[in-house]
């Protein structure tokens, strides 16, 4: 079965839009691994518009899951990792003015910095993944950067309306989920993942790991934080075909 990562940003967001301490993403990551998550995911962006310094403490402490950390690669995130070194970081571009993650990572033009924070991560026993669209040449190049997995990033085949423009984009998946799994790196997917445009993701053997945040949150509003994990879990399976 794949492991569904819940990520709980917009239970911050949702606090943040008050400055006050309700609702905490700490109780929506507690309540998405009574429904079953595997992990919880968190963002900690540079404008700390949602998640905060001391929920990835909090977090991180208090959850019962691994925590995968995204964060961009830049100098205070690194610290921040190494400091409270959660179960996996997963490297993501950042641009101050995008509304969400806009894009993968370009590790082509970057791999001596890549390499170096993945080595500093791995000296503190913590794994280390890249956010890429689905290129053959990132894959490479996260392979060369020594990653431990890749996380491709779903968002463009969530938008694309055409059938056409919707298979094209899942056979570029789908291609490098399989070059990246030949290289010995895990797959994992995420970006703009809902009950129904993830089934086709979770048919896609290689992938082992999905990052759900928005729509959850969103479904969580209307019939509670378990409820909606429950029935990810039960897209994901579908998608798969009930394998475990
Ligand atoms: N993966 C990455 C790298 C992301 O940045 C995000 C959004 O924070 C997600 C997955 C989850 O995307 P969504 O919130 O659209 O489910």
């Amino acid at each position: 079965m794949i492991r569904l990562f819940v990520n709980v940003d917009h239970v911050a967001t949702i606090r943040e839009a008050r400055k006050t301490i309700e609702p905490s993403p700490l109780k929506a990551a507690l309540l998405a691994e009574k429904a079953g998550a595997q992990g919880i995911t968190i963002h900690l962006r540079e404008d700390r518009r949602h998640i905060q310094d001391d929920d990835v403490r909090l977090i991180r402490e208090e959850i019962n899951t691994p925590l995968n950390l995204e964060m961009a690669p830049t100098e205070e995130m690194v610290q921040l990792a190494l400091e409270i070194q959660p179960y996996q970081v997963s490297l993501v571009p950042e641009k101050r003015q995008e509304i969400t993650t806009e894009g993968g990572l370009d590790v082509c033009s970057q791999e001596g910095m890549l390499s170096e924070t993945g080595k500093r991560m791995h000296d503190r026993g913590i794994l280390f993944s890249l956010f890429i669209d689905p290129d053959a040449k990132q894959v490479d190049a996260s392979k060369r950067v020594k990653a431990d997995s890749i996380e491709i990033n779903t968002g463009r085949y969530t938008e694309l309306v055409s059938i056409e423009g919707i298979r094209a984009e899942l056979e570029r998946i789908q291609a490098s989920a399989g070059r990246a799994a030949e290289k010995g790196l895990k797959v994992f997917a995420g970006h703009g993942l809902n009950y129904e445009n993830v089934k086709d993701i979770a048919a896609i053997p290689e992938i082992e790991e999905l990052n759900i945040g928005h729509f959850i949150v969103g479904q969580a509003v209307y019939g509670g934080m378990e409820n909606a994990v429950t029935e990810m879990i039960r897209s994901i399976k579908a998608g798969r075909g009930n394998q475990s």
